[in-house]
């Protein structure tokens, strides 16, 4: 199974993304090769801002799209104003992306905290795409899937070759059952490079993703 998991962070409002669904679903809509593909060889993921997870989730139901939460909360349910636990998330979303560069530089998250996280991921059955910078960060036997992205590549064009992904691979110890994710200026020109290795098990996407256009040439690009 390959992967391809849009990350829109912090960066659509309601009414671009009923566009972005419009767009979308036209397109997938009219591909049936891709649509067969969606079934058991290609998981699309949409990470909205979370008022949109509902929304999203709902319209890419019925072409085999699942949702994800950009974040979680670390703590159980409770009276923690604002917080968005992972066992509200479950019944709206299969995913979970923890641990991003941005939470832990914009946010202060520790490693400590995603460590919480990561627990309250699992314990609520959410699948955890847990997002590490380099071999120094910490990795988790919890996770589901690891997303290799090193700061400098993120939303600046200069991504990652392939050479110094592989090898982040096996310096991070993954095992083969762990999917494995590359994401830093991925976009429809370099994606197919990263094909060339079974290494590569998919992609998280910012910027990419935004473009409804792009991100499904993208996914067609992959099957
Ligand atoms: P980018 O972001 O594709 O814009 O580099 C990737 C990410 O932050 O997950």
């Amino acid at each position: 199974m390959k992967y391809l998991i849009a990350n829109w962070k912090a960066q659509m409002i309601l009414a671009e993304t009923t566009q972005w669904l419009n767009v979308f679903y036209r397109l997938i809509s009219a591909d049936e090769i891709l649509k067969k593909k969606l079934k058991n060889e290609l998981s699309l993921v949409i990470c909205p801002p979370a008022p949109f997870i509902v929304y999203v989730g709902d319209h890419l139901n019925n072409v085999n799209i699942k949702v994800g939460s950009q974040n979680i909360s670390s703590m159980n349910r409770g009276k923690f104003t604002g917080e968005i636990t992972a066992e509200a998330l479950k019944d709206i979303c299969d995913y979970a992306i923890i641990g991003h560069s941005e939470r832990r530089s914009e946010f202060n998250e520790s490693e400590e905290t995603i460590a919480l996280k990561l627990t309250q991921a699992s314990q609520h059955g959410l699948k955890t795409i847990h997002c590490v910078r380099n071999y120094s960060d910490k990795r988790y036997d919890l996770a589901d899937m690891v997303a290799y992205e090193p700061v400098e590549a993120i939303g600046t064009g200069a991504n990652a070759d392939i050479n110094t992904i592989v090898q982040m691979k096996s310096k991070l110890n993954i095992s083969h059952q762990t999917p494995f994710l590359y994401g830093g200026s991925v976009d429809s020109k370099n994606i197919s490079h990263y094909l060339d290795t079974d290494k590569i098990d998919g992609f998280l996407v910012g910027t990419a993703s935004l473009d409804p256009q792009e991100f499904y040439l993208m996914a067609t690009k992959m099957i």
